[in-house]
């Protein structure tokens, strides 16, 4: 480290953002060499994200608030954001990743050598023109490492870039990003609550705690299963995954916050087809997300729904959530989407890939309020919140929230009136091991209690403590796909 140039270094940074009683960084301290590759690691809500953004230079800009000490970096920064669906520029992909290139005003030739390339490294084989809007949230993540490696930044900030991703595409991404970097001195923060696959690629390990300070700096080889208990056990406690320690046993989470009002309904589908379409400069685009699926949810069971990136598992649960309308096949159980908005927020909690997109109040508190209000079931915002680990948060904006922290409190609020049918889609991503005792508990014990739950997800511990499985395939067109890839249909 002391014979590297330094690439990036924060002194004494701190940061309180507006409406904040205390900062979110503090007394913050990171030097970064050329080339060095660093796992960043703490719990939810520690200052992960927040790090990254200051090494960005949008602390103060972008995110308003009281900031002092030094930010200084050497190059261009390539961040990949944790929510990747929110960083999309284009409406088609191969402008998308050209928008840094093009921005760096690079000759024509060399944007477009760049994007295919990149898009490349990332394993993203569609044709340029395919539409954004049609990739799933897995595709989502690679498309956003595309467009930062297209900047050939001397410090790629990556943000949990493989949270959302089924284990083998999250291999394929860690393989893309440790290639590109492979060889150059550009150096890397990786953001990831499972350090484990990352640690073989990585130079040092630096724990955010609570409050935004920095608890351990350790070495990779410490954290790795076998090695002495010492770092594991402190790593493990601040509620970080390692690899060969056991996922917390889920929390026991009371009755009187999950029991469903009416019993849970036993739904079914047959013949499940579901096409997502979007509207653009170029007329509709109609993408088959579902092409003939048949499941079954059983009442008082957790149903684990898995299957790779792209296999629509969140059009199923959006489906069921009567959000999207069958383009053939049936539901049975679920409400329909004809149905009242009353009745269906009634019948049903729903969580979507992107919690942010159904928050809608201005307090943590009325978020969790809002739907128990309207339908007069009384809820308690205390237990519901101090459960989930949000109560510090209880007059923050849901907008201003960490990452985990939103997906916890989208769960409140879908949650909190306890509907019968429960659907939950990759509830546990981006969840220390402390709030993922909390998520899963939340899931397991409204099942107990009577609810017909479904959860889609890539997380093996989750999918463990299922009683019930729905297993969508890889390739929902069978064989379009291969002769057309993505299987973009243009209506
Ligand atoms: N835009 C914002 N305005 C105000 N507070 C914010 C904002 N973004 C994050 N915070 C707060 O700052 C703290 C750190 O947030 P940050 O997003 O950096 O956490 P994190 O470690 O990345 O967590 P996670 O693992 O959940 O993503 C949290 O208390 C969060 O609520
Ligand atoms: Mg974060």
């Amino acid at each position: 480290m002391a014979s590297r140039e330094v690439r990036a270094r924060l002194r004494g940074l701190r940061w309180r953002p507006i409406g904040r009683a205390t900062p979110a960084l503090d007394d913050l301290d990171l030097t970064i060499g050329a080339g060095e590759r660093i796992g960043l690691v703490g719990p939810s809500g520690a200052g992960k994200s927040t790090v990254l953004h200051a090494l960005a230079g949008v602390l103060g800009e972008a995110l308003p608030g009281e900031l002092s000490g030094t930010v200084h970096v050497d190059g261009a920064v390539g961040l990949v954001l944790q929510d990747p669906g929110a960083a999309v520029v284009a409406g088609r992909i191969g402008r998308d990743v050209a928008f840094g290139p093009e921005n760096a005003g690079l000759p024509r030739d060399e944007i477009w050598r760049r994007t295919r390339h990149a898009l490349d490294r990332v394993g993203l084989r569609y044709p340029l023109e395919r539409p954004t809007s049609a990739l799933s949230g897995g595709e989502l993540h690679r498309l956003a490492l595309a467009g930062a490696l297209a900047r050939a930044p001397g410090l790629l900030l990556l943000d949990e870039p493989t949270a959302m991703l089924d284990p083998e595409a999250a291999a394929e991404v860690r393989a893309a990003v440790v290639g590109a970097i492979d060889g150059t001195d550009t150096a890397l923060v990786v953001v990831d609550h499972h350090v484990g696959p990352w640690l073989e690629h990585l130079d040092r390990v630096v724990v955010l705690g609570p409050g935004g300070r920095i608890m351990h700096e350790v070495s990779p080889g410490a954290l790795h299963d076998g090695a002495a208990a010492g770092p594991r056990d402190e790593l493990t406690r601040a509620g970080v995954w390692l690899p060969g320690v056991p996922p917390p046993a889920p929390l026991d989470v009371p009755a009187s916050l999950v029991v469903p009002d009416a019993a849970g309904p036993e739904v079914a589908v047959d013949g499940l087809v579901v096409d997502l379409t979007t509207r653009g400069l170029r007329g509709r685009t109609s993408t088959r997300a579902l092409a003939g699926v048949d499941a079954r949810l059983p009442a008082g069971r957790l149903t684990a729904v898995t299957g790779p990136s792209g296999a629509g598992k969140s059009a199923l649960v959006a489906a069921l959530a009567g959000h999207l309308r069958p383009a053939a096949g049936g539901v049975r159980g679920a409400p329909s989407r004809d149905a009242r908005s009353r009745e269906l927020a009634r019948a049903c909690g729903w969580v979507p890939q992107h919690p942010e997109h159904g928050l809608l109040a201005l307090r943590v508190r009325d978020e969790v309020e809002l739907t128990g209000r309207r339908l007069g079931v009384p809820v308690d915002v205390e237990a519901v919140l101090g459960l989930l680990r949000l109560d510090h948060l209880v007059d923050a904006h849901p907008f201003r929230l960490s990452g985990g922290e939103q997906r916890r409190l989208a769960l409140a609020a879908a949650l909190a009136h306890r509907p019968g049918l429960v659907l939950l889609d990759e509830p546990t991503v981006g969840q220390d091991r402390r709030t993922w005792a909390a998520v899963a508990g939340w899931a397991t014990a409204a099942a107990r209690h009577g609810a017909t739950v479904a959860a889609s997800t890539h997380d093996a511990d989750l999918v463990a403590l299922a009683d019930h499985r729905v297993r969508l395939g890889r390739d929902p067109l069978g064989s379009d796909r291969a002769t057309s890839p993505g299987g973009v249909v243009t209506a």
